[in-house]
């Protein structure tokens, strides 16, 4: 791996979302209708744009700053607390005349989530120039889809005009402009997502995961199809698909291993790794992740990054 000096001021800078989270324990999914006693309940930093945010500074060691906004509020001083703490750059969070975004998430018994989120301030993202200096300057752009889809297309065209290598984790579901796509560099897509674009893109209404990769392809040359715990395939332009599988784990709770994945994933890319190499950190990143409670807070460091990259285990707390 080749440690890179970041161009400008950081190596990584998320556009995204940063929500505060009620996360509470059940035993099942209530269905329609139904009530369910959780046993616990916790509000934790969350959002993908601030979890993948703090992973790439904290587990990926990389200069990072959040572009995204949130409201005057007792969230976004919780927020901010956690982000400085992780050694992200807030001064791009813009503070907007809204609640700040928050999530609802349903944890069951096997770590499994449920999510439902609230936008409030994240639906207030805009792209200023101080934002497009700060894009052009560095290394990597990584975004999702909890902001408006305008904002990431300007964001993975701001991008591509500089030479910055722009990686879009397509989550939630969207509808995706085709403009945007072709600006991307780097496609993290879960099985589902890779579906729904593959249809909306391809008029393709396929499940196997080769032809979506393929498909995916023709317009993104790096595509990464995550699959839960059972890991990632990572398809390159002229490459085999590689599988990248989650280390040992028995998880307690999956939100936020995605976006700890994301995170680190581009903090290596900035830092020189190839797709390859930043999957497999990244993975080792994710299943530490899912062995902690809550998002923000599940995210690990980089020296246990390491200790997990090199023993294929995931350490110990502490
Ligand atoms: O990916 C997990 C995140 O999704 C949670 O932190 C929640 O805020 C939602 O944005």
């Amino acid at each position: 791996m080749v440690e890179g000096a970041p161009v400008g001021g950081f190596q990584v800078v998320v556009v995204g979302s940063a929500n505060v989270d009620l996360e509470v324990r059940v035993p099942r999914w209530p269905g329609p209708g139904e009530s369910v006693i959780a046993s616990t309940s916790e509000r934790f930093p969350g959002g993908k744009g601030a979890n993948q945010a703090a992973a790439a500074a904290k587990a990926g060691g990389a200069r990072t700053a959040l572009i995204s906004a949130w409201g005057s509020d007792a969230d976004a001083a919780l927020l901010e607390a956690f982000l400085r703490q992780a050694g992200v750059d807030t001064s791009a969070v813009r503070t907007v005349d809204c609640p700040t975004g928050m999530a609802i998430v349903m944890v069951d018994p096997e770590g499994a989530n449920v999510v439902t989120v609230v936008t409030g301030a994240n639906g207030r993202v805009e792209l200023g120039d101080g934002d497009l200096e700060l894009i052009a300057q560095s290394r990597v752009v990584l975004a999702q889809l909890e902001v408006p889809v305008p904002v990431v297309a300007q964001a993975a065209a701001a991008a591509r005009a500089a030479g910055t290598i722009f990686v879009l984790n397509a989550a939630p579901t969207a509808v995706l402009p085709p403009e945007l796509l072709k600006n991307v560099d780097v496609l993290v897509v879960s099985q589902h997502g890779a579906r729904e674009l593959a249809a909306q893109h391809f008029g393709m209404y396929s499940t196997d995961d080769p032809s979506l990769l393929r498909a995916l392809q023709r317009v993104v040359p790096s595509v990464v199809m995550t699959r839960g715990v059972e890991g990632s395939v990572v398809a390159e332009a002229g490459q085999d698909p590689e599988v990248v599988r989650v280390l040992p784990v028995e998880p307690v709770d999956h939100t936020g291993a995605g976006d700890t994945f994301d995170g680190v994933l581009a903090a290596r890319l900035a830092k020189g790794a190839t797709l390859s190499e930043a999957a497999r950190a990244a993975t080792a990143a994710a299943s530490i992740s899912l062995t902690r409670p809550g998002a923000g807070p599940s995210i690990p460091d980089a020296r246990e990054v390491a200790l997990a990259l090199a023993t294929g285990q995931v350490p110990p707390a502490g």
